[in-house]
């Protein structure tokens, strides 16, 4: 059990005033967690201080070499005003298994989940009270040596921030466009797909600002080896209902094995849904989207939540899906999945952590 120090801010900033306009991680709360790590002491010194900009050294290893990883959770805040985490023990993992790829020091389960109750108890008053609206959270732990070396740092730095956040898409719930990337890619076998590093979102930037630029809201990509399977879109993971059975990416390395798509591919197995973990090849998309077959698409992610998509266009060509409206089956997962998070529905699952009393 970490002893964590509470330090309060002695000038609390002003609370949103509208929550239906908060946007995706663009404001913050009054508060932060941090946690050093050195090679005497390990991680020590756990601490909730005011949020305040890092002091950093120029040559730090963050900046050069991008020993940094990071998770994306939420709180969200029921009608009876219990503020409460959604499989926090699975971000805890998840950060273990980035932590052991990106050679940095990995933090306990119960410390991390500690950490994140500690600091969302603290700014409690910075969950959203409005129905979508949740407090992200980002936990984040980057490398501190200074020096041009590429070696593991011997010095990182855990931290917790917290946005009070609405969609991550501007459309909301409303299915959006998605171009399948044919040149870029995102993972190969041996590399990163499979953690939350930094590195992973920087190298796929470019993809998704041309894509932007056709309209798009992100890219499917495709695997790195023969740009022949469906992997991930930008932000969250992808299913796909053809003739009534969703099709998904296996986690074998190159995937982000999301909290999201776990949830829906459990909850989808146990509406009798057959779901497969494995390969789909685009082309397969493309011809069940032609031939009438290709039922829903969606995404699922923390932020995105599950997200239906209308249109993938492959080449230039183009499949529409479900006439442009969310599908039932993409409606159904949405309604269970916030239905739970926001205590709506009774958590079967045992997916809920309760953290305080708003
Ligand atoms: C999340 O869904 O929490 C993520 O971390 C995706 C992020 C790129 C917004």
């Amino acid at each position: 059990m970490l002893d964590i120090k509470i330090t309060k801010t002695a000038t609390p900033k002003a609370k949103p005033a509208d929550e239906t306009k908060l946007g995706f991680g663009k404001i913050f709360s009054d508060h932060m967690f941090l946690m050093d790590y050195d090679l005497e002491q390990g991680w020590h010194d756990p601490r909730v201080v005011p949020y305040a900009p890092f002091v950093l050294d120029p040559a730090c290893v963050i900046f050069h070499y991008a020993q940094e990883i990071f998770e994306g959770m939420k709180a969200y805040r029921t009608a009876d005003n219990t503020i409460q985490l959604f499989r926090p023990d699975c971000n805890a993992k998840r950060m273990q298994d980035s932590c052991d790829r990106l050679c940095i020091p990995q933090i306990p389960e119960e410390d991390y989940i500690q950490a994140v109750k500690t600091l969302v108890e603290v700014d409690k008053d910075w969950v959203p009270h409005t129905d979508g609206a949740s407090l992200y959270i980002r936990p984040f732990i980057f490398a501190t040596d200074v020096g041009m070396g590429v070696h593991a740092s011997h010095n990182y730095v855990f931290c917790i921030i917290c946005a009070p956040s609405g969609a991550y898409y501007a459309e909301g719930i409303d299915p959006v466009r998605i171009y399948v990337e044919d040149d870029y890619i995102r993972a190969a076998p041996g590399l990163t797909g499979f953690t939350k590093c930094g590195g992973n979102y920087a190298a796929s930037i470019k993809a998704g600002a041309l894509a932007a630029e056709k309209g798009f809201a992100q890219v499917l990509w495709l695997d790195g080896v023969e740009k022949k399977y469906v992997e991930e879109v930008g932000s969250m993971n992808i299913m796909f209902k053809i003739d009534g059975k969703v099709y998904t990416a296996a986690c074998t390395g190159t995937v982000l094995p999301g909290v999201t798509r776990r949830s829906c591919i459990e909850l989808l197995r146990d509406w009798g849904y057959e779901v497969i973990e494995g390969k789909l090849a685009i082309e397969d998309v493309m011809a069940a989207g032609h031939d009438g077959r290709l039922d829903e698409v969606f995404g699922t992610g923390t932020a995105a939540v599950v997200s239906p998509v209308k249109e993938l266009d492959w080449k230039g060509d183009k499949v529409f899906i479900c006439d442009g409206k969310i599908g039932p089956v993409t409606q159904k997962l949405y309604d269970t999945m916030t239905g739970i998070q926001w205590g709506r529905l009774p958590d079967t699952k045992g997916w809920i952590v309760p953290v305080c009393k708003g």
